[in-house]
């Protein structure tokens, strides 16, 4: 097993992205310390070789001793992150995100820790005006979570410039998938997202039906395009990004995303043969604020340092879900 002798934080460590991230960080031999409240991570997911303490970034008192120890940089998962919840309740998404975030990087500041990799969203977008987005694209998020999101990457180059922070905001397309070796097995309650819907509906959950939001878009078949990404290439990214923002006195904002786009029915077409199961769906009427399309380039995560997707064939997202979903 390699060492590294470098110590990370992992906020927000239990939950989907993050135990993927500490997974990759603990096979490398990163000493991997996890802070995360378990409002929607799971404690079955919290890796043993890691120390985990249990914890929330609202709670100054908790982060305070947190940041006794030392670490050479931190991973900021903690969010709540349902677009259309935040549009009942911004009050809600406000405080948990953005002061959350204030939080971490005043106690970053104190502590003199200077590296931080924050999960920032595809939603800073809002419609895209062209495709591919790029990094480029305008920032006009459509709803209040994209909003705060896109607050924090503000912030971010604030507490950069006047107080030396180095950061890198990631801005993720769809997030699927599951670690390969099928090491995380908590699902995500009441899942939101398509691909576990779908997944849920295979094993004849959500009442053994789901709804497809529209048939009726400028696209081939109708349905939604979105751009897939594996979760463990998403892993893969935020490491080499903290390798790099280690050794370079940079910031990083970047997409990570396939470039390749697949259809709402193509997503079901294509999990009813790796599971073997009927997904039946109705088609009902758009869902509010979704585009057509959305479809991504990674070319400065390309260019940077040197990544691109291993893992984000469809084929590869959904059976790995599947693995999980079916036991
Ligand atoms: C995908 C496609 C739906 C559910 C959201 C957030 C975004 C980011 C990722 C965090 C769309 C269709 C979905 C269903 C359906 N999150 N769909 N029936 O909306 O692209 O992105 O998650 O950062 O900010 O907005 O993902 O998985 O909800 O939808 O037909 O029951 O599936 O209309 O075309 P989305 P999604």
């Amino acid at each position: 097993m390699f060492n590294n002798n470098k110590s990370i934080l992992v906020i927000g460590g239990a939950g989907y992205i993050g135990s993927h991230v500490v997974l990759g960080l603990c096979d490398k031999g990163y000493d991997v310390t996890i802070f995360d409240n378990l409002s929607t991570g799971n404690e079955i997911n919290v890796d043993s070789r890691a120390q985990f303490i249990k914890g929330d970034i609202l709670n100054s008192d908790e982060l305070n001793i947190l940041f006794n120890q030392s670490y050479d940089a931190v991973f900021h998962f903690a969010a709540l992150k349902a677009a259309g919840e935040s549009m009942l309740k911004p009050g809600k998404y406000a405080i948990a995100n953005i002061t959350g975030t204030i939080n971490i990087l005043n106690q970053m500041v104190e502590s003199d820790v200077q590296i931080i990799v924050f999960s920032s969203t595809a939603a800073v977008y809002g419609m895209p005006e062209y495709l591919p987005v790029d990094e480029n694209h305008p920032l006009n998020p459509i709803n209040f979570y994209g909003f705060t999101k896109l607050e924090i990457e503000r912030l971010l180059h604030w507490f950069s410039d006047l107080k030396g922070i180095r950061f890198a905001a990631l801005r993720y397309f769809n997030a699927a998938g599951y670690d390969l070796q099928g090491r995380i097995k908590g699902l995500e309650q009441n899942p939101a997202n398509l691909l576990p819907i779908v997944m849920e509906v295979a094993t004849g959950g959500i009442n053994g039906s789901m709804q497809v939001f529209g048939d009726d878009y400028d696209t081939p078949d109708g349905t939604g395009i979105r751009d897939y990404i594996h979760v463990s290439d998403l892993a893969v990214a935020h490491i080499k990004v903290m390798d790099y923002l280690m050794h370079k006195k940079a910031n990083l904002t970047i997409n990570l995303a396939t470039g390749y786009g697949f259809s709402v029915l193509d997503i079901i077409n294509m999990a009813k043969a790796v599971t073997g199961h009927e997904i039946p769906y109705e088609i009902v009427d758009r869902r509010p604020g979704d585009s057509a399309e959305l479809v991504a380039v990674s070319k400065l995560a390309q260019e940077m340092f040197n990544w691109k997707c291993e893992y984000s064939d469809i084929e590869t997202i959904l059976e790995s879900m599947w693995n999980v979903y079916r036991e």
